[in-house]
């Protein structure tokens, strides 16, 4: 039979595919725009999967692309831009699937945390609207506060705000800026920022482990570089677990993997954000690389409504890996990089992903949208990866032409 997917990550796709053979299935990728997944796709033999070009913006034409797929068994839902149609599309042609309701809630950062906070799990949040003044926020969630949008990806649109003269100029900049969702402000979280991910199944959650994650200095809020699997000490992992294992039932989401992002303030975990998926860039990589398992079967198997046996072990006893995110320094049109030829001298196996090809502009460095390409490196520990990764990063420098 056939599994489809309303687009996807940019990665993992290569795994996806095994993962629906081995499941006794074929993939069918509906994308508006194949060279997203030209990495991925380069890695597979040719017709390894089928691939519709479809407008996947367009509901009715997905619709009726997913209809003319033989034996459609279940509809993939891995993107956060596309997890709203693909479950509602689920849902009207009866495939298992989540609640088309709660994950359009959990497409709403400010829905999650007015839910959170009813129920004592995490802090204010108010939504700014034309109305609102400085003081207003200031009253609503205090300061440093962050003004960012509920709907917004890749930490596009998320504004620092540490005194008055920053808010005055974050709601002037957030007024102008073109939202994908409504604007919301919270209280910033002040502390080192990491990811727990999860997978759950009917309600019950395992944390597969957490990745730390390093930003830009502030107030930009650009990801830089990340590790996994963050060594913390037996009982903190425990708290933890029980932490998200509460929050993701209370928010809605009961099946599937999530990527919470937390930050690790002086009194414990709070949340940033829930994704109901793997986390994006080379997440989803380290974790089949720590766990020694496809983690993609646990995809399809949640996809099916069947309980994935990823949620029983193994654990993570494979290779620890870190990425860097490569920037280019300045915006123009991306010739090519320099330095990867010296890459294999580097240790701890560096492999790199690109994420833009030669000719493609980059015009936004304040944010994920500014990446040219992602260095992956193992070592025995999250750390020693991290280390490695840093220095091998640290040779590569994208070209840039006016
Ligand atoms: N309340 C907060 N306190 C501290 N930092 C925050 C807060 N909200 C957002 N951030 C920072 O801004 C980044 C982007 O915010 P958020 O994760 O909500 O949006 P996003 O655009 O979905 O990000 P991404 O797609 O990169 O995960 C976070 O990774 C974090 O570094
Ligand atoms: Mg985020």
């Amino acid at each position: 039979m056939t599994i489809a997917a309303l687009e996807t990550l940019s990665f993992g796709l290569a795994r996806t595919v095994r993962a629906a053979r081995a499941a006794g299935h074929r993939l069918a990728l509906l994308t508006g725009d194949r060279a997203l997944y030209r990495h991925e796709l380069a890695r597979l033999p040719p017709g390894a999967l089928d691939i519709v070009d479809v407008d996947t913006h367009d509901l009715d034409a997905s619709r009726a692309a997913l209809r003319a797929l033989p034996d459609l068994a279940g509809l993939i839902n891995s993107t956060d831009g596309w997890s709203v149609p693909a479950a509602d599309l689920a849902a009207e042609l009866g495939l298992p699937g989540p609640e088309p309701a709660a994950v359009r809630r959990l497409r709403d950062k400010l829905a999650v945390r007015l839910l959170l906070r009813e129920r004592g799990l995490g802090p204010a949040a108010m939504p700014v609207d034309a109305g609102t003044t400085a003081d207003d926020v200031r009253a609503g969630v205090g300061l440093p506060a962050v003004l960012k949008d509920s709907a917004g990806t890749s930490s596009r649109n998320v504004w620092l705000a540490r005194d008055a003269a920053e808010l005055a100029s974050a709601l002037e900049a957030a007024r102008e800026a073109a939202l994908r969702g409504r604007l919301l402000a919270e209280p910033y979280l002040t502390g080192p920022l990491y990811s727990a991910e999860t997978l759950s199944f009917e309600g019950r959650t395992r944390l597969l482990g957490v990745f730390s994650r390093q930003v830009s200095p502030q107030p930009l809020v650009r990801e830089e570089s990340a590790s996994f699997p963050v060594a913390l000490p037996a009982k903190d992992a425990g708290a933890l677990e029980r932490w998200v294992g509460a929050l993701l039932p209370a928010a809605g989401h009961l099946s599937g993997f999530a990527h919470v992002e937390f930050v690790l303030t002086a009194k414990g975990p709070e949340l940033v954000e829930i994704n109901r998926r793997v986390g994006g860039a080379l997440v989803g990589e380290a974790l089949c690389r720590a766990l020694g398992v496809n983690i993609y079967d646990a995809l399809i198997d949640t996809t099916l409504g069947r309980r994935p046996a990823l949620l029983d072990g193994p654990e993570p006893t494979g290779p620890a890996s870190a990425f860097v995110l490569v920037y280019p320094d300045r915006t123009g049109v991306l010739t090519g990089w320099s330095g990867l030829d010296g890459l294999a001298a580097h240790p701890g196996a560096p492999e790199w992903y690109p994420t833009m090809a030669p000719g493609d502009r980059v015009a936004h460095l304040a944010d994920q949208r500014g990446c040219s390409g992602i260095l992956l490196t193992e070592g025995p520990t999250a750390e020693l990866a991290l280390h490695r990764a840093l220095s091998a990063a640290g040779a590569i420098t994208p070209l840039i032409e006016e």
